[in-house]
């Protein structure tokens, strides 16, 4: 996991292909997206873009990527992720690897953090991580998830 603010991106130690990535997701301007898939490049680099409340953490399950990196960047709102090392994923569903993701209902040695509007966070294969929970009540968030293909990295 890696941490950030998009006014200085350059400024979180990215590798520098998702750094190079990162930039490409905030120039097609999320904040300004329908949500929904926009396509970046091709099936190596594409961003969700989504609206939705937050909840409490026992209402959301975490979730886990073999092939994609995640770039979660907050647009609007405040939200709380827990997530944890690679392979710290506990109590897991079947791997679902059409969509790329895994379920999971624990994780071992648990760690949080806040996102405030304008901060990213990324998650790397195999790091369990469960977006959208609630501060003290539930409230409207609006983010931007650039999928980054881990092939990228190996260049
Ligand atoms: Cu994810």
């Amino acid at each position: 996991m890696i941490f950030g603010d998009i006014r200085c991106p350059e400024r979180a130690g990215l590798p520098s292909p998702l750094l190079a990535a990162l930039t490409l997701a905030l120039k097609a301007d999320p904040q300004r997206c329908e949500p929904g898939r926009h396509a970046l490049q091709g099936e190596d680099i594409f961003m969700n873009v989504m609206q939705f409340m937050t909840q409490p953490a026992h209402a959301k399950r975490a979730e886990l990527h073999a092939e994609y990196i995640d770039v979660q960047i907050l647009l609007a709102g405040e939200e709380r992720i827990e997530f944890g090392l690679a392979d710290s994923a506990r109590q897991c569903d079947e791997w679902h690897h059409e969509d790329d993701y895994q379920l999971c209902d624990e994780i071992a040695g648990q760690q949080s953090v806040t996102l405030q509007a304008g901060m990213f966070a990324v998650f790397f294969p195999g790091e369990p991580h469960k977006p959208g929970i609630q501060g003290e009540t539930p409230a409207g968030i609006k983010k931007a998830v650039v999928k980054v293909h881990r092939k990228l990295l190996d260049r």
